[in-house]
Order: C-alpha cells, then structure tokens, then sequence
C-alpha cells in the first residue's frame, strides 16, 4: 500500500475511492485518518468548524447540537483525551482539537416536558457540517462512538436533558508511519455499498432500478 502525506486533493483518495456519477469531490475526500501531525488547530479556525456546524438544518429549526471543546494541550486537553476509550485515545492524543457532540433531547421551552423526535439526526448533519467545512480548510474531522459517556456527563457536567452523541478529533493529517502497526494497515479511505443495495423504488425490495443508476461499484 502506498502512504503518501495526505492533503484533501491527494492521490490516495483516487487510489481508493471513485464515484460513477459526478458528484461534488468534496464527498469522495472527506475520510477519517487516525493520522495526524501534532499541530495544535487555532481558535479561530475551530470557531469556522463550529460556524459551519450551526447552519445545519434541523426539524421546527429547533438547532439541538451542542459543543463541548478543547484545544490541544489546554487545560481540558487530557481531561477530554481520558474520557475517550483507549483505542481512540491512542491515535487522538496527536489530534489538534477534540470535541464532544451532545443534543437536546427536548423541545425547548415545553412544559411539561416533550422528547425532541430528530435530535441525533439533526446533531448528525452538524456533525457532517463541520467535517465537510474542516476539510475544506486543509483539517480532517473523524467522529468517535467509542467514549465514555457516563463520564463525560459527570465530569462536564452535562445536564441530563442533553444526549452525548460523538467525540470527534480534529487536526491536520500526519504520516501514518508514526500509528501502530496495525492502525497504518487500516490508515486509508474506505469504499461504499453500490446504490442498487440502497434505493428501492418505491416498495422496499422492489425489483425495479432506475436506468441512471449504475450495477457496479467501480472500485
Ligand atoms: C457515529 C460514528 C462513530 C464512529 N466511531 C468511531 C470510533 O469510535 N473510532 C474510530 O476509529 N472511528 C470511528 N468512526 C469512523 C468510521 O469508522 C468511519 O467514518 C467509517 O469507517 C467510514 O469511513 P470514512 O469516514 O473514512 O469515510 C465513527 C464514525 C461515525 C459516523
């Protein structure tokens, strides 16, 4: 395999991704390295992320993302770094930012109190807001399921009403030869189901397909 210092534009997308339909590229080159240099993300950079992230669309508009952060090697870096689980903590810690996305599990303001229905979904398009607009400024954005939950809240102090959704690590891409053996053999973009096993016209399972969609992935 070859491993190559990677930039938004870089070969090694190409090498592994290609898409049959002229979609934006922006799609294709997000990914989500374990990589990265060690370079600290500035604030005013981060702020951008989180700019793009607030523009998501939501269901009333309710907007039920919210942002828990630290830069690295701040006052919160190893406090965010041990509320990761071990396997993320050990490619993360040489990310520039980590963050902790929550959502609103209630609609604001109801009393009594009425569950927000789409509040991971919509915390989900935020999450793709920012990974999409930190790629752009030459960062990658890679989410983690794997945290500590329960921690976070204590530690946080997360009120109850708030669901803690991902980690995500932030930071400019480093040479996978610095990762763990086994980490630099998974350290590339990954493919996609074909669309045939993912649209169904009209009835699930139907047999019919459009003609513009294509049978094979070209990868
Ligand atoms: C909700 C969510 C949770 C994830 N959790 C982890 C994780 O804990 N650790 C990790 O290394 N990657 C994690 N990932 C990254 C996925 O494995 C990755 O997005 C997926 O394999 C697709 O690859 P790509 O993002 O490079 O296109 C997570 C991604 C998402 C969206």
């Amino acid at each position: 395999m070859r491993h190559t210092l990677l930039s938004p534009t870089s070969d090694l997308i190409h090498q592994y991704r290609a898409s049959p339909l002229p979609i934006d590229p922006q799609f294709l080159t997000r990914w989500s390295p374990r990589a990265y240099d060690g370079s600290a993300l500035s604030d005013e950079h981060l702020m951008i992320l989180f700019e793009a992230a607030r523009w998501a669309p939501s269901a009333y508009n309710v907007q039920p993302w919210r942002f828990l952060y630290s830069l690295r090697n701040d006052e919160y870096w190893q406090t965010f770094l041990d509320l990761l689980d071990p396997f993320n903590a050990g490619w993360a810690k040489n990310s520039g930012a980590l963050v902790f996305l929550l959502s609103d599990t209630l609609v604001p303001d109801t009393n009594p109190s009425k569950l927000f229905h789409s509040h991971s979904f919509d915390a989900g398009a935020a999450w793709i807001q920012l990974a999409l607009q930190a790629q752009q400024l030459g960062y990658m954005a890679h989410a983690m399921g794997g945290i500590f939950p329960n921690e976070i809240r204590k530690i946080l102090h997360v009120p109850e009403r708030y669901k803690i959704e991902i980690g995500i690590a932030i930071g400019k891409p480093g040479d996978p030869k610095n990762l763990p053996k086994q980490l630099q053999d998974r350290e590339r973009p990954s493919t996609r189901l074909p669309l045939t096993k993912l649209i169904h016209y009209g009835k699930f399972n139907s047999p019919k397909i459009l003609s513009g969609c294509p049978r094979e992935n070209t990868l």
